[in-house]
C-alpha cells in the first residue's frame, strides 16, 4: 500500500475571513485540539493574520501557509505578494490556483505554473488546485480538464520540485456548496491525477506526491474520504473556521 507511504497533509483555507482578534480566538481553540495529530497540520490564512498565526503556532505541531503568492520576485505589482515575502516571515505553505482565483481574479493556468514555481523558487511548499465545472463533469471533461490542469500547472518543475508539492483536487461545484464529490468519484480523479504524474513523473513521484480531496469536506463525511487509497488529505474551506469541526477531520486523518 503506498498511502503508507506519505503523510497525510490536512490544510484549513481560511479565505477572506478572520480579523486578528478573531484568528487569534480560533487558533488559541485549535490547538490543543490538534496536537496529537498524526498527519500534517497547516492553517492556510489571509496575509493579515500571518503574523499572527506565525507567532501563535510556534513550537506546536501547526504549519502556516498564504492563500495566494504572485510570480514575480519584486517590483510594480500593487497589491501582490512575493513568494520570498512569505518565506522570510517563517510561512511553508501556500496555496495556489484555487478555483476563486481562477474564477473571479483571472487566475490562468500559466499564471499558476508561473506562481508554482515562484513558490519553489523561495522554498514554499505550494499546495495547487486543479478541478472540473459542473458543465464539464456533465460533459464528461472531468479526466480531460483535470490532466490538462495537471501539464500545464506543473510544466517544467523537475521530479525533484515535484515532491515537494500538495495537489488539492477540488471539483469547484462541491466548493462551499455543501454538495461533496461521492467518495467513489473524489477517488477516481485522485487515481487519475496520481496516473498522471506517473506518466509525466515516474511511479516513485507519483507515489510520493500528496493529493487532497478539497470541496465541502466536513466533520461528517471526512473519515469515508479519507479512507480511500489515493486520497492523502484535505483542504478545508468553511469547516477550517470552527476549531472542533477541524479537529475531527484531523482526526480523522491519523
Ligand atoms: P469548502 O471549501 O470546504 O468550504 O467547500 C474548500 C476550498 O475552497 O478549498
Amino acid at each position: 500500500m503506498n498511502k503508507a507511504l506519505r503523510k497525510a497533509v490536512i490544510a484549513g483555507n481560511w479565505k477572506m475571513n478572520k480579523t486578528r482578534p478573531e484568528a487569534k480566538e480560533l487558533i488559541e481553540a485549535m490547538k490543543p485540539l490538534v496536537a496529537d495529530a498524526g498527519c500534517e497540520v497547516v492553517i492556510c490564512v489571509p496575509y493579515t493574520n500571518l503574523e499572527t498565526a506565525l507567532s501563535l503556532t510556534e513550537g506546536t505541531n501547526i504549519k502556516v501557509g498564504a492563500e495566494n503568492c504572485h510570480f514575480e520576485k519584486s517590483g510594480a505589482f500593487t497589491g501582490e505578494i512575493s513568494a520570498d515575502m512569505l518565506t522570510e516571515m517563517g510561512v511553508e505553505y501556500v496555496i495556489i490556483g484555487h478555483s476563486e482565483r481562477r474564477q473571479y481574479f483571472g487566475e490562468t493556468d500559466e499564471t499558476v505554473n508561473k506562481r508554482t514555481k515562484a513558490a519553489l523558487a523561495a522554498g514554499l511548499k505550494p499546495i495547487v488546485c486543479v478541478g472540473e465545472l459542473l458543465w464539464e463533469r456533465e460533459c464528461n471533461i472531468t479526466e480531460e480538464v483535470v490532466g490538462r490542469q495537471i501539464k500545464l500547472d506543473f510544466f517544467d518543475v523537475s521530479a525533484e520540485d515535484m515532491k515537494k508539492c500538495v495537489i488539492a483536487y477540488e471539483p469547484v461545484w462541491a466548493i462551499g456548496t455543501g454538495k461533496t464529490a461521492t467518495t467513489e468519484q473524489a477517488e477516481e480523479v485522485c487515481a487519475f491525477i496520481r496516473e498522471k504524474l506517473a506518466a509525466l513523473y515516474g511511479k516513485e513521484v507519483a507515489d510520493a506526491v500528496s493529493i487532497q480531496y478539497g470541496g465541502s469536506m466536513n466533520a461528517g463525511n471526512a473519515a469515508e474520504l479519507l479512507a480511500k487509497e489515493n486520497i492523502d488529505g484535505g483542504l478545508i474551506g468553511g469547516a477550517s473556521l470552527k476549531a472542533p469541526d477541524f479537529a475531527t477531520i484531523v482526526k480523522a486523518a491519523g
